[in-house]
């Protein structure tokens, strides 16, 4: 909600970098919205609200081609300083009459500019700056009367200014960390150019989302799923911040979640109007015998709707009729769905729980629409959860179902948790567990021979698996150190009666996926 707040739109052209800018220009407490390049601008500069500044973000186009993304050059005629990045920087360079060419050598990765010329831009910064950049096309000339603030020896302009330094063009990206001072530029840019204030911070959001949710739900009820993880415990605390005994939180425990998950929800949310439903039984009953992957996520969802919707007619008989449902979205979410590209291609084809029936439909609430991942643990931190909680890694939605291969008993179940919660534990103590994505163990349909002791044994086999990534997309195998694999395997294959085999996944994604199944 930025109303009040000074805002920076960022238009976006297709980057893949265009939501760091977003988090970078958040950082620095100013706040930032991602619309599609193909936006109209508005008539008026303020139409918008207290509009600051417009970055104009990279793209995979080349301002010549036939289909480049269209734009309306009206938002250049706003009176808004504006910062074009990489293709971005060509199109105001084209749109004033500069010239953009296909640069002899296309440039991928870390280069060095030579600052001729502060500009506002590179105020305080290092003459030679360490960049990163990302581009085939390059503004070959500036248009006339800009200034060339930077260039590299293969990038006549990589940096200029408009004669009346309100706008800027920059070939490289400050947003990414490889970029050593790009901080400092959008830091120059933000506040030197735009003026913008920094008014933006978790103190703040607090504060109006709570008046606002008070506002739109006066003294109805609302319901909220609440998992554990971090979006619905973070969307149930703020909710919670806002109405208190209004709001009805349903865990469900499905019999396929960790070791002592349904423990920790129940203490930590102990004053909330909580109902945890202990639906293990029909879940496993319902999963019995089943192999297939995408059929074990259909009766999870099926049957997650059949045990909410029963507890939401509970819940009316209580206290009345429900009108909301809370929901944790985010904002990644959001811009997928509205970006010019449609959503992309690698978008996950899994959501956590499937839409709930027309009968049941209610009202949303989804007070973290606006917010990234790192600004909903910030506000998890400001709403007084536990640490522990708000920096948990991502869990699915079918649980620990997606990682036993093959049938679903209670039996392996307690063998996973019990497995999962020694490297849960061994992760942690190593300091490792808030840098890795996600680490876990799966469970093999396989058995093999094993010794032990004097007895051959003949048992089943598990899979550690542990990554790096930054949204789930791609991810990266995580090299563990040597000795706490081996810490990990010993303890696993000693202290879990039923596993006598332990390995390591080493393959990436793609071609692997993360979960197994
Ligand atoms: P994959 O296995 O597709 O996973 O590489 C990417 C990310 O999504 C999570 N994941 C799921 N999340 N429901 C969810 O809510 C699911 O069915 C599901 N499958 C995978 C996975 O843990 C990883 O973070």
């Amino acid at each position: 909600m930025h109303q009040g707040h000074d805002l920076v739109l960022i238009l976006d052209f297709g980057s893949q970098y265009t939501q760091l800018i977003a988090r970078r220009v958040r950082e620095q407490g100013v706040y930032c919205e991602i619309r599609p390049c193909t936006d109209a601008a508005p008539s008026t500069r303020d139409a918008l609200g207290r509009l600051a500044g417009v970055v104009l973000s990279g793209g995979p186009s080349s301002v010549y081609d036939e289909d480049a993304p269209p734009f309306d050059p009206a938002w250049l005629d706003l009176g808004v300083p504006v910062l074009g990045v990489c293709y971005g920087m060509q199109l105001l360079a084209k749109h004033n009459g500069g010239t953009v060419e296909r640069a002899d050598r296309r440039e991928y990765g870390p280069a060095t500019i030579e600052v001729r010329e502060d500009g506002l831009l590179f105020e305080g910064m290092d003459r030679q700056n360490r960049v990163w950049m990302s581009h085939g096309d390059h503004v070959a000339a500036a248009p006339d009367g800009w200034s060339v603030l930077a260039s590299t020896d293969n990038c006549p302009v990589a940096a200029m200014a408009s004669p009346d330094a309100r706008a800027f063009g920059i070939q490289f990206h400050p947003e990414v960390t490889h970029s050593v001072q790009g901080e400092r530029l959008i830091r120059n840019f933000l506040f030197s150019v735009c003026g913008a204030r920094a008014d933006w911070s978790m103190g703040s959001f607090v504060e109006e989302q709570v008046a606002r949710i008070r506002e739109r739900v006066g003294s109805d009820h609302v319901i909220c799923a609440l998992s554990g993880g971090v979006d619905s415990s973070v969307v149930a605390a703020l909710l919670h911040e806002a109405i208190g005994e209004q709001l009805h939180c349903v865990f469900v425990d499905n019999g396929v979640l960790r070791q002592g998950e349904r423990e920790s929800v129940a203490a930590e949310f102990s004053e909330y109007d909580l109902t945890v439903v202990d639906a293990r039984a029909q879940f496993l009953d319902a999963l019995a015998g089943v192999k297939d992957p995408e059929r074990k996520r259909k009766i999870i969802g099926r049957t997650f709707i059949e045990v909410f919707e029963v507890e939401a007619a509970r819940l009316k008989d209580r206290v009345g009729e429900i009108k909301w449902l809370a929901q944790g979205t985010l904002y990644p979410d959001v811009i997928e769905s509205v970006s010019f590209k449609g959503p992309s291609a690698t978008i996950k084809s899994h959501h956590n729980v499937g839409g709930l029936p027309d009968h049941m439909r209610m009202a949303l609430i989804e007070p973290l629409r606006e917010l990234f991942k790192d600004e909903v643990r910030r506000l998890g931190l400001e709403l007084g959860l536990n640490e522990w909680r708000v920096h948990r890694q991502p869990f699915p939605g079918p649980g620990l179902a997606v990682r036993i291969l093959g049938e679903v008993t209670p039996e392996r179940v307690s063998l996973l948790q019990e497995a999962d919660a020694i490297v849960d534990a061994e992760i942690r103590g190593a300091g490792l567990y808030r840098e890795l994505w996600q680490s876990f163990v799966v469970l093999l349909p396989v058995r093999s021979v094993g010794v032990m002791g004097d007895n051959r044994t003949y048992e089943q086999a598990a899979v550690v698996r542990a990554v790096h990534s930054t949204d789930g997309m791609t991810a990266q195998v995580a090299r563990l150190p040597w000795d706490l694999l081996e810490r990990i395997s010993s303890r696993v294959i000693n202290e879990v009666r039923g596993i006598n085999r332990v390995a390591y996944d080493i393959s990436s994604k793609p071609p692997g996926t993360i979960e197994w199944e």
